[in-house]
This record gives structure tokens, C-alpha cells and sequence, in this order.
């Protein structure tokens, strides 16, 4: 699936170049070669059709990203990278990877023996999110505003994104994109996309693996090649994020250290809407509008009254964003305010560069959305999906599905993981 490159190799890029230039030709004069441009097109095979931007191809081939969709390692002549590194070491714990290779793509910790004390605030184990490791902060997993959802969305850019991104745009909505290096260099002009649309921009790792199985110079590439200065997000969209999301929520002390040490807050969530599970585990996309209506009718019912909460939700897929958009009218109803993660905690300075800043959670609840010295948001195209439909019409296979709901706790049992339920989809 999404995990093999478009880019794997130079004879795939020249094949689907001249495709792109055949299919371009035999369209509607589609601009592919700006932001604007890809951000009006409409149809999604047309958007998913690969194209060059020539700061990434130059990049890749002088070689100063690891490959994408593979687990990032600092690259041997990498001076700036390697000096960093040198810079942090006092910063990474002494506390070893967790479980086996077999781990990193799977999630299963079955076979790995952990402390039940859980010394190294292990999310994965039991959900903690309070590192035990001194100088670091908490996770953030709900957001301190009441009846507020910290609104976001993992995965992306997602190269069929505009009817989403349009929707967005017309209700003047913005959220937090957790975006994956390789996707960035796969679709740069869906990641520039976020920035002119005024959302927040956040790394969500360069090969999207299970953080705690990588060695500390693999975790520390997998968020270097990501964000840092020069890398991917910076060289595409000009950026520098100050902000993570370990995917599937694999985070430990160890991994938190080095993301601190790099400037990048960890955000989590409360809630997972397993939406990037519909279709595999027995979860259907049943039980995924159950879970968001489980949210809503939280909201409703004052849960929320005191703190706001974060749900897990993804920009992966066709199915995945025809839930948010679904869902999105009830979700504004029942909770007071949705804003990005940023907004939620007044993170009025986003980036590194000093020159963009998002709006404080006053700010943006009366009206104030936009993000202060964003280039022009591109102009909406004209489709408006409403996201009306009600199944992704694919078929499931039925069976139990309780671990894709909610439990009583309002959390899914995510260290399912650890004993023995191995996710061996990724999202
Ligand atoms: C590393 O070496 C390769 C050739 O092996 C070269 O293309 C690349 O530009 C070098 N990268 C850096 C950062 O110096
Ligand atoms: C984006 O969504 C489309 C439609 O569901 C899907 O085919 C594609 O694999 C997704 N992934 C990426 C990286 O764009
Ligand atoms: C709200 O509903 C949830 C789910 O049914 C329930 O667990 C919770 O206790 C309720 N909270 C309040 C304040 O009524
Ligand atoms: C955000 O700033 C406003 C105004 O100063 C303040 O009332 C609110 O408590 C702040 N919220 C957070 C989460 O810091
Ligand atoms: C912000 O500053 C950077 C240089 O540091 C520049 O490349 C970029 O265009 C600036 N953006 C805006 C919106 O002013
Ligand atoms: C995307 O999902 C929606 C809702 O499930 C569906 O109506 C629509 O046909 C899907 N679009 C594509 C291109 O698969
Ligand atoms: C899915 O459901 C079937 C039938 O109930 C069951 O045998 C299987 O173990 C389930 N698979 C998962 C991953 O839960």
C-alpha cells in the first residue's frame, strides 16, 4: 500500500514523469508545477499522479536524504547531521530499544519483557504520558481549554487531500497536520498546501516506524531528516515544526529525550477513532462512526467541561477524511471550540522561523484563524465533497470488533500491543 515508494527508484520516477506529462497533456491544462495549481485539482487519480519539484528531486539525488519510506540513518558525510548528534548525547537517557526488528514494523512486543513498573514511561505498555525521566515534559494528550477538541490529523500530506482541504477551508477551519518526511518529499506541493491554508504543521517522523524499536541514532534521523534546518518540511515548505506525534503513539523516555532535545513537543491524544484500522482487524467503518459519535455524545454530556480532549484521526485515506468531514458539523456542535493543538496550549510561535505565528486560542475563538504572515491560501476548488456518505463501500469481514471501540476507560486498550495483539497494519 502507501508504503512502497513512488519514488523507489530513478526508473520508476522517469516512467511516471512521462505518465504525468501524458496524462497532463491529455487533461484539462493542470498546473503541476505550483501549489495553487495542484491544490485545484479535483479528481483524485489525477492528484495522485506523481510529479517533479525540483528542490527534491535535486535533494535525493545528491543524496542528502536517507531513502524515503525506509528507516532514516545519519548519513555517513553528513557533517551538520553527525555534529548535532555529538551536540544531544548528554541529553538520551541510558535505556535500550524496546523488542525486536520484527517490532519496528509490526508493533509486536509480545516476545519482549518489560518492568510492569513501567520504568521508562513506556505509552505503548500502559498509556503514560508523565515521562519519569527528570527535565521532561508531559506529553500532550488532552488540551487544558474546556470543551475543546485539539483537532488534527496524522499521516499526511495525503495526495488526494483537496476535497478535505477545501472543506476545510470553506468552514473556515484549521488543524494541526502530523506529516510523514517521506510523504512530504513524495507531495510537497500537498505539504505547502497546509502552511498556505494557515494549519499548523507538526513531524510525525520521516518512515513512520515504531519509534522505541529504533537505535538513538535511528530516532534521532527519523525526526533530523523530518524538520531540522535544511530537511525535509524546511527544504518544502520553509518551516522548522516544534512539535511530534510518535506513531502509534511508540513513545518512551528515551525517545522523548531526543525529540526535547531537538525542540519538538510530543502531542498524543486521549481517544483513538481507529479510523486507520477500518478494514483490517475486524474493524469496520461501523465501528469507526461509533467511536466518533462516543466523542460527541461525551461532549454533550459535560465529560469535557472542565479540559478539552484529542482525538486520534488521519488524513491516510479516502475513508479516513470522509469521516472527519462526516462527522464535522456534530463534532463543532457538541464541542465548544476546535482548534489546532498550537492554539489549544497558546503556542503562538510555531516555527523556528520567527516570521509565522498562529493566532492564541482567544484570538481564534472570536474569528482570528488565520496564521499571521502565511503566503495567500490558494484559492478552493470548486468541488465541495460533503463527506455525506456513509460507508467507504468496501467489505469487512465480520466478527468481533470490541477492540476497535472504546472501552469503559474512553481509551483503547493500546497495550493490546504489547500482549500479544499484533497490529501488522500501519497507519
Ligand atoms: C554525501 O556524499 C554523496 C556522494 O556519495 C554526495 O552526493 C552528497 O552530496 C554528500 N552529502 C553531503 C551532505 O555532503
Ligand atoms: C491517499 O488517499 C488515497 C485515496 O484513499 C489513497 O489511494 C492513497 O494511497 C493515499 N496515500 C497517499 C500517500 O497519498
Ligand atoms: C458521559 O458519558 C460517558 C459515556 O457514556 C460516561 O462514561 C460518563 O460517565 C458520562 N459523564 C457524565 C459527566 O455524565
Ligand atoms: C491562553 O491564553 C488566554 C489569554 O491569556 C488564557 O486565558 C488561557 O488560560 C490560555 N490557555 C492556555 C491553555 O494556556
Ligand atoms: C520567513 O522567513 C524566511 C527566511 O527566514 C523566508 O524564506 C520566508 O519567505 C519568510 N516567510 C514569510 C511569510 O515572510
Ligand atoms: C470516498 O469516500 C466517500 C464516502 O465513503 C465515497 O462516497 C466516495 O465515493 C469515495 N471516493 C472515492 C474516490 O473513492
Ligand atoms: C476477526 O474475527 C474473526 C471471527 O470472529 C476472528 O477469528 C479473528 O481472530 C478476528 N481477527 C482479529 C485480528 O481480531
Amino acid at each position: 500500500m502507501r508504503w512502497s515508494s513512488l519514488f523507489a527508484s530513478q526508473a520508476a520516477v522517469s516512467s511516471a514523469l512521462i505518465a504525468t506529462t501524458l496524462f497532463t497533456l491529455s487533461a484539462s491544462a493542470q498546473d503541476r508545477t505550483t501549489e495553487q495549481g495542484e491544490a485545484q485539482i479535483t479528481d483524485p487519480n489525477q492528484e495522485c499522479t506523481p510529479y517533479s519539484y525540483a528542490p527534491v528531486t535535486a535533494a535525493l539525488a545528491a543524496n542528502q536524504f536517507p531513502p524515503i519510506w525506509t528507516i532514516a540513518t545519519i548519513l555517513p558525510n553528513d557533517t551538520n547531521a553527525q555534529a548535532k548528534y555529538q551536540s544531544i548525547q548528554s541529553q538520551i537517557p541510558n535505556i535500550q530499544p524496546n523488542g525486536s526488528p520484527a517490532s519496528t514494523s509490526t508493533g509486536d512486543f509480545s516476545g519482549f519483557s518489560y518492568p510492569s513498573s513501567d520504568p521508562d514511561c513506556w505509552w505503548t505498555f500502559d498509556q503514560c504520558t508523565t515521562p519519569k525521566l527528570a527535565g521532561l515534559p508531559p506529553d500532550l494528550a488532552g488540551v487544558p481549554e474546556p470543551n475543546t477538541l485539539g483537532y488534527g490529523f496524522d499521516d499526511g500530506p495525503n495526495c488526494s487531500h483537496n476535497a478535505f482541504y477545501d472543506f476545510l477551508s470553506q468552514n473556515n477551519q484549521k488543524a494541526t497536520m502530523f506529516y510523514i518526511g517521506s510523504n512530504v518529499m513524495d507531495w510537497p506541493f500537498e505539504a505547502q498546501r497546509a502552511l498556505a491554508d494557515g494549519h499548523e504543521i507538526c513531524v510525525h517522523t520521516w518512515s513512520h516506524k515504531y519509534t522505541t524499536t529504533l537505535t538513538n541514532d535511528e530516532v534521532f534521523a527519523e525526526f533530523y531528516y523530518s524538520t531540522l534546518s535544511m530537511e525535509a518540511i524546511k527544504l518544502v515548505v520553509g518551516v522548522t515544526p516544534t512539535c511530534w506525534r510518535p506513531p502509534y503513539g511508540d513513545v518512551d523516555d528515551r525517545v522523548r529525550a531526543i525529540a526535547h532535545a531537538l525542540g519538538l513537543r510530543t502531542i498524543i491524544w486521549q481517544y483513538d477513532s481507529n479510523d486507520w484500522r477500518e478494514g483490517f482487524n475486524n474493524v469496520t467503518a461501523a465501528d469507526v462512526d461509533q467511536n466518533y459519535e462516543y466523542l460527541i455524545a461525551r461532549a454533550q454530556n459535560g465529560t469535557y467541561a472542565t479540559a478539552g480532549t484529542i482525538m486520534l484521526t488521519h488524513e491516510l485515506n479516502n475513508f479516513t477524511m470522509s469521516e472527519a468531514m462526516k462527522f464535522y458539523t456534530q463534532l463543532k456542535a457538541a464541542f465548544k471550540y476546535l482548534v489546532p493543538m498550537g492554539v489549544a496550549t497558546n503556542q503562538t510561535q510555531p516555527y523556528v522561523e520567527t516570521n509565522y505565528s498562529l493566532p492564541s486560542f482567544d484570538q481564534y475563538i472570536s474569528g482570528t484563524t488565520t496564521v499571521t504572515g502565511a503566503v495567500p491560501a490558494a484559492t478552493a476548488g470548486s468541488s465541495s465533497s460533503t463527506g455525506s456518505g456513509s460507508s467507504s463501500g468496501k467489505t469487512h469481514s465480520t466478527g468481533a470488533a470490541s477492540r476497535a471501540l472504546f472501552d469503559g476507560l474512553g481509551i483503547l486498550a493500546a497495550g493490546a500491543a504489547f500482549i500479544g495483539f499484533s497490529v501488522k497494519l500501519l497507519a
